[in-house]
């Protein structure tokens, strides 16, 4: 075992003060979590009670296997937006007899559980997680279908829920539709579409029409349960496989029909974990509030990994990046974390190298985020520091492995990319409340501007306007501030979730073990051409 030591001393004044700052954030996290939680509100909330029905993360607790965790995803999804926090709809990882599952459940408190452009892409991201991990879809059904004032945001691109259900299907990944309520139109698809379907009594609405509709188009009269009840498509259609007689007897049978899936996943079984040699309540004050002063990443792996065990990979060479080989909660792990922040040539070719070698023995990667990018100035230049930027980007993008990226501090310019950003589809990628993201950093993109604005007036030969400038900059910074902000990034879909650091190894686990359901392999070659 190779233990890594602390340097972090908990009773001095510089732990004190991040960790108030850490735990300031987490409070602005929380409020927003709250709202999210809130759904549509108490009227709305009253008035599905005294329906007698179920909301839809008590659908999802009787769904799950009792005492086990739910990894809720994306739950800020439409911050910041016009729309309401949690975007309509929640989504997630849990275990139901005994299987992980992706979920979805409408939130019909929340403008009927209509789909806005956020529930949309919040549903897409549960879908790609779904396929990449082979994990069996289940859909609590209870939606207005579209968000009609925002139809032409939805309507086009929202075909690909129907497709991915199907596709889902074709590889063998089992979907399950369990409906609840209203699931008409472009809705009646969902159980359409999936492997198999359960009906709630006198709930459900399963038309392509409904009454109003068929009366304009065909004249013919109708009512709702002969047009879509769960009755008619248990006896009639066939649409419903199986008939509940109410919401805790759809969940039930939902549980009994992931029993009978006969699904195992690719590696079951991790090896036995101890918890990490130091508290993980530390976590709260490592990252400092200025991210201009760095911290060691080694504080942080030593909080998550198991028995703090982690054995660096080329300690002396590109310091400014740790990489090493670790367990978190069995499963094996190369880590790659941000030391000093920026990224030089050296810490680059270290990437590429250990990415390599992750893929050559089947290793899942996590990237630790706090960079401010890649080195620039003459001798980086002179030295091809975008070559061998390259070289990482070209290895992360390639890699096949699965990764997971936390964003624990900065994660600005294409050090963001070679880190395995969004873009770079980790099977998941969360943020701490400290971390902030973009092009670069608020102070430099607004000194930037400054710099070509002045240089504009200079060129027409006009004179400059220092005060015009000052207030511009000032402007400009507050605005990439807020825009690099974890809840504003979350909001729009850019992460899994804002985690408290404190639940890292947590979060990590569920998802090591989540991603385990499929196959594990490296990339053996398939790498473009290396820029050397
Ligand atoms: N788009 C936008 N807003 C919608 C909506 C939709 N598809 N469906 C419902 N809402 C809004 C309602 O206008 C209402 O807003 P308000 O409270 O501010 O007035 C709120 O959501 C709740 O709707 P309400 O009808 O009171 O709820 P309900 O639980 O009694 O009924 C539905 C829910 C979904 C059955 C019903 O609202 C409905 O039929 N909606 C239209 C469904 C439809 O035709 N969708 C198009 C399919 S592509």
């Amino acid at each position: 075992m190779t233990v890594l030591a602390t340097g972090l001393d908990t009773t001095g004044a510089e732990y004190t003060e991040r960790r108030a700052q850490m735990l300031a954030k987490l409070t602005e996290v929380g409020s927003a979590h709250a709202e999210a939680t809130a759904g549509g509100g108490e009227k709305y909330v009253a008035r599905h009670r005294k329906r007698g029905k179920l909301l839809a993360r008590e659908r999802i607790e009787l769904l799950l296997d009792p005492d086990t965790p739910f990894l809720e995803l994306s739950p800020l999804a439409a911050w910041g937006s016009d729309y309401p926090v949690g975007a309509s709809v929640v989504t997630g990882i849990g275990t139901v007899e005994g299987v992980e599952c992706l979920i979805t459940a409408n939130d019909p408190t929340v403008r009927g559980g209509a789909s806005n452009p956020w529930s949309l892409k919040k549903a897409l991201r549960a879908n790609e997680i779904a396929f990449a991990n082979r994990l069996p879809l289940i859909s609590l059904v209870e939606s207005g279908g579209a968000d009609l004032p925002s139809q032409k945001e939805i309507f086009i691109p929202g075909g690909a829920l129907f497709r991915d259900l199907t596709r889902l299907s074709a590889a063998g990944i089992p979907t399950v539709a369990v409906v609840f309520g209203n699931s008409t139109a472009g809705g009646a698809y969902v159980p359409g579409m999936s492997d198999h379907v359960i009906m709630v009594k006198e709930r459900a609405k399963v038309f392509l029409g409904g009454p109003p509709l068929v009366k304009m188009a065909t004249g013919e009269e109708s009512d709702d349960e002969s047009l879509g009840g769960a009755e008619m498509h248990a006896r009639t259609s066939g649409l419903a496989d199986y008939f509940a007689l109410d919401e805790p007897d759809a969940l039930r049978q939902a549980r009994r029909v992931v029993a009978r899936l006969n699904w195992r996943k690719a590696h079951p079984d991790p090896a036995p974990a101890a918890p990490p040699a130091y508290d993980e309540e530390e976590l709260l004050g490592i990252v400092p509030g200025d991210l201009k002063a760095p911290f060691d990443p080694r504080e942080v792996i030593a909080r998550i990994v198991d028995g703090s065990d982690f054995d660096e990979f080329k300690p002396l060479y590109g310091p400014s990046l740790t990489t090493g080989w670790a367990r978190l909660h069995g499963y094996p792990v190369g880590i790659l974390a941000n030391a000093q922040g920026v990224l030089f040539s050296a810490e680059s070719q270290k990437a590429a190298q250990f990415i390599q070698l992750a893929n050559q023995r089947d290793i899942p990667l996590l990237f630790l985020h706090n960079t401010t990018g890649y080195m620039v100035g003459k001798e980086y230049e002179q030295g091809g520091i975008i070559k061998h930027g390259a070289m990482m980007i070209n290895a992360v993008s390639n890699s096949k492995v699965p990764h997971l990226s936390v964003l624990m501090g900065a994660s600005y310019g294409a050090g963001h990319y070679g880190m395995c950003g969004r873009a770079y589809d980790p099977r998941f990628l969360f943020a701490w409340p400290s971390a902030k993201s973009a092009v670069m950093g608020p102070q430099q993109l607004a000194g930037v501007l400054s710099l070509v604005a002045r240089a504009s007036a200079a060129a027409k030969g006009q004179p400059y306007d220092e005060e015009a400038d000052a207030g511009l900059r000032a402007m400009v910074e507050q605005q990439i501030e807020s825009e690099s902000l974890p809840m504003f990034l979350s909001g729009r879909l850019y992460d899994d979730g804002v985690i408290d650091p404190r639940d890292t190894r947590t979060v990590l686990g569920l998802c090591l073990s989540a991603l385990h359901t499929a196959p594990v392999e490296g990339a053996r070659g398939g790498f473009g051409v290396f820029r050397m």
